[in-house]
């Protein structure tokens, strides 16, 4: 199958990512973005503990990978409960995943078509070819079922996406794959942080994978993870004869000085969310996600799907009209989306979330959607 990959921008303000100005003040820095709007779509959560994490690391004299990525690797590998290595990006920790399990004429790729056009372009990259199978309507992640009817002699990996913050239910897919036989990449890129029922995400597949891209949980600009268990004490490392794919100790100080934030982060940007949850509650042409029952995503957005595909173009220009960022969901369109997929595309809208919202923000998106799609 011949495949378009398109993201959905939106059609309105973009992210804003152009020159922002640094400003210390007595909070520390802050991103003062380069709209006339407080509402940036994403912001990452930056103060002058990273400004001095980062001056340390440089001031040491030692820049390249040493202690600062020793540290990150051993505070993550605790947190998850697994070992894991500093990379560059998501995108290479995706990439060091796929090279391991992908061989012969095991070659497709299964994962789900709501996804950022990189998972796909690394899949390929890797010598895979990407298959898509629908999503659950709830959490935008890779259904079970669908996955069982694309299963073929054929499959080599699945990549399941937890999508932009949400926690999915893994672990029906989990079990299948391992009744299949089918190695599991859990693509955890923006859910660093999250829990499904059982625990911290991203022990459910052979790999995991984690992005701290600057839209993600925490950041250091660029950066990966790459988590895995041995199957015994002398197994190497997955990126033994590998060229360079890690962390800088630059990178890795700014990391760790985020990493001890994590928490505290999440509890910022999860209070934002319960902000649009309350308000929405006496909306019910439009429903904020929240991932698979009993986990707890990053909010690294704010997904909010309505009743139909009308009411989402209603509040989108509403939005945009009033200056607000929008965007669609990521979709890889082919020939036609799986339905759930397709639900997705036509009825979801990321709205801002990050942790420098107020409560009189909130009330503004809100009462915006509201009124564009009633009471
Ligand atoms: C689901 C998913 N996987 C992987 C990646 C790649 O991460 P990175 O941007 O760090 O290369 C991204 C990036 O946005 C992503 O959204």
């Amino acid at each position: 199958m011949r495949v378009a990959c398109v993201r959905n921008w939106p059609t309105g303000r973009p992210f804003s990512t152009c020159s922002p100005t640094h400003t210390i003040g007595t909070k520390g820095i802050s991103i003062v973005s380069d709209t006339d709007s407080d509402l940036s779509l994403f912001r990452p959560d930056l103060t002058a503990a990273d400004v001095c994490a980062v001056t340390r690391a440089i001031e040491s004299g030692r820049v390249a990978a040493g202690s600062e990525v020793a540290a990150f690797e051993s505070r993550t590998g605790q947190r998850l409960g697994r070992r894991t290595i500093a990379t560059c990006s998501g995108s290479v920790a995706l990439w060091i995943a796929l090279r391991h399990i992908l061989s012969g004429d095991r070659r497709e790729v299964i994962t789900s078509p709501i996804v950022c056009e990189g998972v796909v372009d690394v899949i390929r990259f890797a010598g895979g070819t990407p298959v898509f199978a629908d999503v659950v309507p709830q959490t935008l992640a890779l259904s079970g079922e669908s996955l069982a009817d694309c299963l073929t002699e054929r499959t080599g990996a699945v990549v399941y996406v937890h999508y932009d913050g949400l926690v999915g239910e893994s672990a029906p897919v989990r079990n299948l794959c391992e009744s299949a036989g089918i190695p599991l990449i859990e693509d955890c890129a923006s859910v660093l942080g999250g829990t499904t029922r059982d625990g911290p995400v991203g022990r459910d597949g052979e790999f995991g994978v984690f992005s701290l891209h600057a839209t993600k949980s925490i950041t250091s600009g660029e950066g990966g993870l790459l988590a895995w268990t041995p199957r015994s004490p002398s197994k190497i490392s997955p990126i033994d004869g590998y060229p360079k794919v890690g962390m800088s100790d630059v990178t890795a100080a700014m990391a760790n000085a985020q990493f001890d934030r994590l928490d505290d982060i999440l509890d910022a940007r999860r209070d934002v969310a319960t902000g649009y949850a309350e308000r929405l509650g006496d909306v019910p042409a439009a429903e904020l996600l929240t991932g698979a029952p009993g986990s707890r995503g990053t909010w690294t957005s704010a997904l909010i799907r309505f009743d139909s595909a009308h009411g989402r173009v209603l509040a989108e220009r509403a939005l945009i009209g009033d200056g607000v960022p929008v965007r669609g969901v990521d979709a890889i369109l082919g020939a036609s989306l799986p339905p759930g997929a397709d639900q997705a595309w036509n009825t979801v809208l990321r709205v801002p979330l990050h942790t420098r919202m107020t409560e009189q923000d909130i009330d503004r998106v809100t009462k915006l959607l509201s009124e564009a799609v009633g009471r």
